[in-house]
Order: structure tokens, then C-alpha cells, then sequence
């Protein structure tokens, strides 16, 4: 009785671990299928421009909204982790020493910074295409000016987004969706507000902050990221909203410059050596829209 019982047990575990094994497979298939679909995305050209004010403009965007943190400050790429059990995470080379941008068309920018999708017709895996989607013309063109000009660089011509396994399987089960799929790719692009300390202009910045605190600004996992990394936190109002923290703008703008809260505790994940190059009247905008959602 006891030696049917335990073939039944290890009958089953063998049954368990097969499918298992199984669902792994063809987890890691549909990974594959998945990053090879080609997304038919029509997009509007946008006039590109090379006058110096747009290059004075694409530089401060490129250096305070993350492109920097990704894609080096010369344009050559970035590593940004690589622990050596298989998670490895590189920007790519964005100069016209990258045959790939070398022939990239003013749409391509667009399609690619806007929403996510390579000159291949490929979902970009890592590039958080999300925050950038709404940004006007004209700054998208100041950004693409600025990168344009940027002397060649050699290598990285590929980005590298390499996952453990645990990653692998998720992402073939649609669970670490490309910004891609998360855009809606109807929305225009914004209209221009003028630069002030205004709510429409700190509405603006905000949409840079979506694809971490996500839509609607409520906070909570961020999809797809280690399992080390805290929540982001909830800037919208109601339960644990941050923003009580920061009823007056300096304090608010001195944990965006230093990356520490009043209590000088440091904020995790957070890009603030990015962030911390915003200049006042946008940190200020951005205190302002973000304290007044909460007077709403
Ligand atoms: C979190 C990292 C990250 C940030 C921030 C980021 N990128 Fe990327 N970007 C990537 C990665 C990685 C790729 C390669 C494709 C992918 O996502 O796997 C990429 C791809 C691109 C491409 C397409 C290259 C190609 O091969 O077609 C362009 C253009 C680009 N990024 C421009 C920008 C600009 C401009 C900014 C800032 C507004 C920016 N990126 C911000 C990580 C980032
Ligand atoms: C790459 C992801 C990422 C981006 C981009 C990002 N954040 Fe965060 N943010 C986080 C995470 C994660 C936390 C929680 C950190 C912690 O608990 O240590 C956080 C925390 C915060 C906090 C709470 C600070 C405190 O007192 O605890 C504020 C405020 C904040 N973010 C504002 C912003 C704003 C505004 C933007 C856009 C300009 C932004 N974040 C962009 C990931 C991000």
C-alpha cells in the first residue's frame, strides 16, 4: 500500500516537473515569437530642425530626461547592469557612427522616441518610449537636432536587453509588456504651453513620469523591474501619497537636486542624476501640478 502510494507521489512530481518544464518552453517560445512581431505603426514626420536654440533645448532634454542615463553623454551607449547571472542591459549608440541611425528618416525618430518601435518595425524592449510619447514637435525636434550632431562614436550599435530566466518566462507570458503596447498611439502629441511655473507646463513634465509611477500617477510595482527595487510611490492624491510631504516647492526641489528626502534618507531608483539637472521653473511647474492634484 505505502510503496503505491509513494510511486503515486513520485508519479506526480515527475508529472509536475514535466509541466512545468513544458510551460517554461513554451513560455521562452512565445518570448521569442514575441520579440521578433513587427508593429505597423504610421506616424507624422516632424520637421527637424538644427538652428541653436533647438540644439540648446534637445541638450538640457537629453541631459535632464534620462536619454543621458541610458544612451551615455556622448551618445555611445551605455551599460546600465550587467550582473553576470544574466541580466545584462545596455542602451544602444545613438551617433551616426551607428549605421542603424546613420539611416534613420525623420520619421523613424518619431516612430522610434514616440512610440517605441524600431526602424525594423520591432518593439523597443527597455527604451521607456511611454514618457515620451506625448513631448511636442518642437522638442522632439530639439532632441533629435541634439543627437544628430553629436560626433560619431564606434560601437554599441545594438542595445542589449538580456533577462534571467524568471525574466525570460514572464516576458513571454506578456507580463513585461513593451512601451508599445502600452502607448495609445492615437494621442496627438501636446501642444506647446509656454515654460513657467505654471500647472499646464508641470502637467507637461509629468508625463515623464508614468512609466515608473505609472498612469495616473497612483504609484505601486513597476512592471518588469528587479524584485529588489521598492514601489514606486503614489504622487496622486488618497491613501500614502507622497506629496503631503511637500506642501512648499524648495523642499521639493531639494529632494529632486539631492535624491534624499527632508529626513536624508535617499530615494531609491529613481534617475536623479538626470533628474537633478532640471532647471527650477520646470521643477517648480512639476511641484505645482503635482501638489494641486491633490486640491482637485
Ligand atoms: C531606461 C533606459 C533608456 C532611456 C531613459 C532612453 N532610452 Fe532610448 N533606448 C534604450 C534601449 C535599451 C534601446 C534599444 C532598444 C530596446 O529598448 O531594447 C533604445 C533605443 C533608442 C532608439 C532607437 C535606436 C534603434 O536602434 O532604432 C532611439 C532613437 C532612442 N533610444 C533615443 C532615446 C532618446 C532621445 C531618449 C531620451 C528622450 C532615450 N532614448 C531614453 C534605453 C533608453
Ligand atoms: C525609473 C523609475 C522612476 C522614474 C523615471 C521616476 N520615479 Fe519617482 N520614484 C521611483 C521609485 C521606485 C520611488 C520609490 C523610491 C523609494 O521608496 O526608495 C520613487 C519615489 C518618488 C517620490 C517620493 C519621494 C519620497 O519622499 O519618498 C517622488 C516625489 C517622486 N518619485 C517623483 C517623481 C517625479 C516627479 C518623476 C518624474 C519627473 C519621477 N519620480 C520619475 C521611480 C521613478
Amino acid at each position: 500500500m505505502n510503496r503505491w502510494l509513494n510511486r503515486g507521489l513520485w508519479l506526480l512530481l515527475l508529472l509536475v516537473v514535466l509541466g512545468l518544464a513544458a510551460l517554461v518552453a513554451s513560455a521562452l517560445f512565445l518570448g521569442e515569437q514575441r520579440a521578433k512581431r513587427r508593429l505597423d505603426i504610421q506616424v507624422q514626420p516632424v520637421a527637424l530642425r538644427s538652428d541653436a536654440e533647438a540644439l540648446a533645448r534637445g541638450r538640457y532634454l537629453y541631459g535632464s530626461r534620462g536619454c543621458v542615463d541610458c544612451h551615455g553623454a556622448q551618445g555611445q551607449g551605455a551599460t546600465l547592469a550587467d550582473d553576470g547571472k544574466g541580466l545584462k542591459l545596455a542602451g544602444p549608440n545613438l551617433t551616426r557612427g551607428n549605421p542603424v541611425l546613420a539611416g534613420y528618416q525623420p520619421q523613424d525618430w518619431v516612430r522610434s522616441i514616440r512610440h517605441g518601435v524600431g526602424r525594423d518595425g520591432r518593439a523597443l524592449r527597455l527604451m521607456p518610449s511611454e514618457d515620451y510619447n506625448r513631448l511636442t514637435d518642437g522638442d522632439l525636434a530639439s532632441l533629435v537636432a541634439y543627437v544628430q550632431q553629436l560626433p560619431a562614436q564606434p560601437g554599441n550599435e545594438q542595445g542589449v536587453v538580456q533577462l534571467p530566466l524568471p525574466g525570460r518566462v514572464m516576458y513571454g507570458l506578456g507580463q513585461i509588456p513593451e512601451a508599445a503596447y502600452k502607448i495609445d498611439h492615437s494621442l496627438p502629441p501636446s501642444q506647446p504651453v509656454p515654460e513657467a511655473v505654471t500647472v499646464e507646463h508641470g502637467a507637461y513634465i509629468a508625463q515623464m513620469c508614468v512609466g515608473c509611477h505609472g498612469v495616473g500617477l497612483r504609484g505601486g510595482r513597476i512592471v518588469g523591474a528587479p524584485p529588489d527595487w521598492p514601489a514606486a510611490a503614489r504622487l496622486a492624491p488618497g491613501e500614502g501619497s507622497v506629496m503631503p510631504r511637500y506642501p512648499q516647492a524648495e523642499t521639493f526641489v531639494a529632494m529632486m537636486r539631492s535624491g534624499k528626502r527632508e529626513d536624508g534618507s535617499a530615494i531609491g531608483v529613481m534617475p536623479f542624476s538626470s533628474l537633478k539637472t532640471m532647471n527650477d521653473t520646470d521643477l517648480r511647474a512639476l511641484h505645482l501640478y503635482l501638489k494641486q492634484l491633490g486640491a482637485t
